[in-house]
């Protein structure tokens, strides 16, 4: 197994829609994202990525073995956060449980302490997402606290875990 991260590349768009087009994946994120999630959509994603401000914005793709499976990014915050940083990631539904996104979540985070002066890499998963909080926890995050009541996905009113992992 080699799990990679690497800037994404147009002929992406075919394996990020095969992954994404999954409301397993997509009941997991924050809404905005289409559904069916489409080759175009994905372009799209990829092209705004690709033109996004490098000083702020750390998107990757996910690769097993070269091939795409996922995506993992780093987003600055501004203001007072401007040394922040929130972090998202999903992988395609059949590699799961293989500590790919663990790998992947580990691999970004000693990319952006190197190359920015961000100091802390949060991520904000539903209480429930057992997965990501796991994944978080084994690549070094600390569970901060429970934002309670802190969205609406899919009309129901969720709790979410505050996980962070600070520049030592
Ligand atoms: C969450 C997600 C990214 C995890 O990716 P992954 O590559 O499967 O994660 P890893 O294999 O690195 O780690 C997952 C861990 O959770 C554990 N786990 C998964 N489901 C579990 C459950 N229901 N109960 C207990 N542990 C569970 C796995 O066993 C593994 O832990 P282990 O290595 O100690 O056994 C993936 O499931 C996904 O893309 N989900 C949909 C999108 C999403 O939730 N994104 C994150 C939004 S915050």
């Amino acid at each position: 197994m080699s799990v990679s991260i690497r800037k994404w590349r147009i002929d992406d768009r075919f394996a990020l829609a095969e992954n994404l087009n999954n409301p397993k994946i997509l009941n997991n994120l924050r809404d905005g994202l289409p559904y069916p999630y489409t080759e175009q959509d994905a372009e799209e994603f990829i092209r705004a990525m690709l033109s996004s401000d490098e000083n702020n914005t750390f998107a990757f793709a996910i690769t097993l073995n070269e091939k795409v499976i996922g995506s993992i990014g780093v987003f600055q915050q501004d203001n007072i956060h401007s040394q922040t940083a929130e972090m998202g990631y999903y992988i395609g539904e059949s590699y799961w449980g293989n500590g790919y996104v663990t790998s992947a979540i580990i691999q970004v985070c000693r990319y952006v302490f190197e190359n920015t002066d961000i100091i802390r890499i949060f991520a904000e998963p539903f209480a429930h997402n057992i997965a990501s909080c796991r994944a978080l926890e084994k690549a070094g995050f600390q569970y901060e606290g429970t934002l309670r009541s802190n969205a609406v996905k899919n009309g129901n009113v969720v709790d979410m875990k505050m996980y962070a992992l600070v520049r030592e």
